[in-house]
């Protein structure tokens, strides 16, 4: 079985209240319920973290390796700014999808840079909290693929 860690970062924590008409309703709670259901479908198993601090998502990502076959990340505004993260990525060479909630791309324009794209195997932006779910569907299919090859 599968095993895989999904990643948010700062201000995540307050999906539900934040900024509702960009994010919507659904809270933090609420998307990792619809998570677990969409991994036990697959087969896979689920571990969920939350982290407003940089350091402790790139200590999160580290502690992946051995543990977790590859990563669902949310980094929030570290997206548009965390180095660091990009090399914990590169350094661990877990797979790893980015999701974010909105179109990063329709949004003010330092929203459309991000560190992780380049170091992750696919991005799903813009379809609210179902990007969750369809991340963690594209990452059941790669790790099949991966293990097949
Ligand atoms: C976000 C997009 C980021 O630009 C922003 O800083 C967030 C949320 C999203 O899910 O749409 O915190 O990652």
């Amino acid at each position: 079985m599968s095993s895989i860690l999904v990643l948010n970062g700062p201000n995540l924590n307050l999906l539900g209240s934040r900024e509702t008409g960009i994010y919507g309703s659904a809270t933090l709670e609420d998307i990792r319920q619809s998570c677990e259901a969409c991994a036990s479908g697959l087969n896979m198993a689920l571990d969920w973290k939350q982290s407003n601090h940089e350091g402790s998502l790139v200590d999160a990502i580290q502690s992946a390796v051995g543990v977790h076959d590859g990563v669902i990340l949310n980094a929030g505004a570290y997206t548009h700014t965390s180095i660091a993260l990009t090399d914990a990525i590169r350094a661990t060479r877990l797979p790893v999808v980015e999701v974010h909630l909105s179109n990063i791309f329709d949004r003010e324009p330092f929203r459309a840079h991000s560190y992780i794209s380049p170091v992750a195997i696919g991005i799903i932006c813009g379809f609210g909290t179902v990007g969750y779910e369809l991340a963690i569907t594209a990452l059941a299919r790669h790790l099949e693929q991966a293990e097949q090859a």
